[in-house]
């Protein structure tokens, strides 16, 4: 079985995804931190030296690769991974994966990636706090319908990380 966590970026899919993993002593794997490793890069770099075409390619390519490991496996995806190509349908015409939305609100998502905007090609240019959470309102609001089609959603918001991983793990009844 393959759990997927989907979400915009700052949700917390990677720090959810290994404490879930654990949880279940199951493997984890990021597929941002798959993409570097394979590519020998960062994702900023990726972005700026390839282009945003290559990285989308090289993003659904790997999916797939993790998907198809025999391994039972808690896979976190990039903000973006859902709502480009094929790869929602991809996700939920393939037997054995679960998907499950991590919705936060836009005040906590905006907090979280001001803080840590440098490592995310898509807002590392933007300047000011109120700039930001316009690009994260109406950027959502674009991907939103993607990701509510997840066979889970799971709204987080004053839950510690061991409350979220003990919700999803119920929702997933493991
Ligand atoms: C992206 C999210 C990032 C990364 C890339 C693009 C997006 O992943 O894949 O910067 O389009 O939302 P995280 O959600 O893990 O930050």
């Amino acid at each position: 079985m393959k759990i997927v966590l989907l979400g915009y970026m700052g949700s917390g899919k990677s720090t959810i995804g290994a404490s879930l993993a654990r949880h279940l002593a199951m493997d984890f794997m990021d597929l941002d931190d798959y993409i570097s490793q394979r590519e020998g890069k960062s994702i900023n770099e990726i972005f700026a030296q390839r282009g945003v075409i290559y990285f989308r390619k090289i993003e659904a390519l790997c999916l797939r690769t993790l998907i198809a490991e025999p391994s039972d496996m808690v896979i976190a995806l990039g903000g973006g991974t859902p709502v480009y190509g094929d790869n929602m349908n991809f996700l939920k015409e393939t037997s054995k994966v679960t998907t499950c939305y991590l919705k936060l609100p836009i005040d906590i998502l905006t907090q979280r990636l001001w803080e840590s905007k440098a490592t995310r090609p898509l807002i590392s240019d933007i300047n000011n706090i109120e700039e930001l959470e316009e690009f994260i309102r109406k950027h959502l609001f674009e991907r939103v319908f993607v990701y509510q089609g997840a066979d889970h959603v799971v709204v987080s918001k004053n839950q510690s990380p061991k409350e979220l991983v003990q919700v999803i793990a119920e929702l997933l009844n493991q």
